[in-house]
């Protein structure tokens, strides 16, 4: 899927300031070289994303994590220890070269070691870090497949690596270790349990003074049709009320057992978490697309297993048909 040659291509794209799609083992990121502000400006104007909201520097090994942070605490090498190359990014305070558009003007960087091979040897021939965000517009769903990216930006991206399907299919973990105590500012495949286990310690609640992660502001990861997190019932009840005064539902349910309505779209998924994690946003965009007027989604179990899943499905509904997200 993808060669030697197209590696080549993109390290070169990146090294004259360009951007580049890349497959991850979460989502797909949109790359620029973290240490070219003007490259990384680009990826904001690219996604229409504001500019205090920082991007995630990726790197090839744990051993460039001293590149781009002044201090590394012992939980940092812990959790790196434990969990890169994964879909884990850790918050630490900045070293002084990290430009202001990666970080947002905080004083802090996100960094991430991630697993995906194409993202691996994309990183090790560059060298460097690679600034990334998720490669969809601000505000909406992230991109799992290359045909995602595409749709998502068109011509506007110099080079997409096609790497197939991601396999998780939702963001990193995101823990910040700037502080006092390590926080968890997002939720993702890695549990807190997995960390505080890791850690051999607690996580602490988010407080008002940790830096601010703001793709987890209430709206994001959102469709463009108003999306309802409920259960069966209700749902149930819901689709068969809508349809009958001849609305179009589409549905992301956990059963195949679909009830019988005229315009009634039916997507089943597995009760798995990791399944429906893995096929969650490509779910999304097809309901989104059916162009119906309501989107339903069953909600899932409310266990650990699924809480960055919940995370996401909440914040989709927040953020649906809102007016004001590009
Ligand atoms: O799985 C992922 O994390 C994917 C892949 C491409 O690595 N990336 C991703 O990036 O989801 P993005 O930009 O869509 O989400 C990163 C989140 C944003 O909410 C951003 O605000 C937060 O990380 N973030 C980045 N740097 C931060 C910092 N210094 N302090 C607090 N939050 C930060
Ligand atoms: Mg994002």
């Amino acid at each position: 899927m993808v060669s030697d040659k197209d590696i080549e291509h993109a390290v070169a794209v990146l090294k004259s300031g360009g951007l580049v799609a890349f497959p991850t083992e979460t989502v797909y990121g949109l790359g620029a070289d973290a240490s070219n502000s003007q490259a990384v400006a680009k990826i904001f104007a690219v996604k229409g994303r504001p500019a205090t909201h920082p991007v995630i520097v990726h790197l090839a090994d744990a051993v460039q994590v001293a590149n781009w942070a002044s201090e590394i605490p012992e939980a940092a090498r812990a959790l790196t220890r434990k969990f890169w190359p994964g879909p884990l990014t850790i918050i630490l305070k900045r070293a002084p070269r990290v430009s202001d558009v990666v970080t947002g003007g905080q004083d802090t960087v996100a960094l991430r070691v991630p697993s995906h091979p194409v993202a691996l040897q994309l990183l090790a021939r560059f060298g460097g870090g690679i600034a990334a965000p998720s490669a969809n517009r601000h505000g909406r769903v992230s991109a799992t497949t290359a045909a995602h990216v595409r749709s998502e930006f068109g011509d506007a991206i110099d080079c997409v690596l096609d790497g197939g399907a991601t396999d998780v299919g939702i963001e990193s973990t995101i823990i910040d270790l700037s502080g006092a105590k390590p926080v968890l500012l997002r939720p993702g495949w890695i549990t807190p349990a997995q960390l505080e286990q890791a850690l051999a310690s607690p996580l602490a609640a988010p407080e008002g003074s940790a830096p601010r992660a703001p793709g987890t502001l209430a709206r994001h990861y959102a469709p463009q049709t108003m999306l309802i997190v409920t259960e069966l019932d209700l749902l149930m009840e819901l689709a068969a009320t809508l349809t009958r005064v001849g609305k179009k539902v589409a549905v992301l349910a956990l059963t195949e057992r679909r009830p019988v309505h005229e315009g009634l779209v039916w997507v089943a998924t597995p009760n798995n978490a990791a399944a429906y994690a893995h096929a969650l946003y490509a779910n999304l965009r097809a309901l989104d697309e059916a162009a119906c007027d309501t989107i339903l989604v069953e909600r899932p179990p409310q266990t650990a297993e699924w809480m960055a899943i919940n995370d996401r499905l909440t914040r989709a509904a927040a953020g649906s048909a809102a007016q004001d997200e590009t």
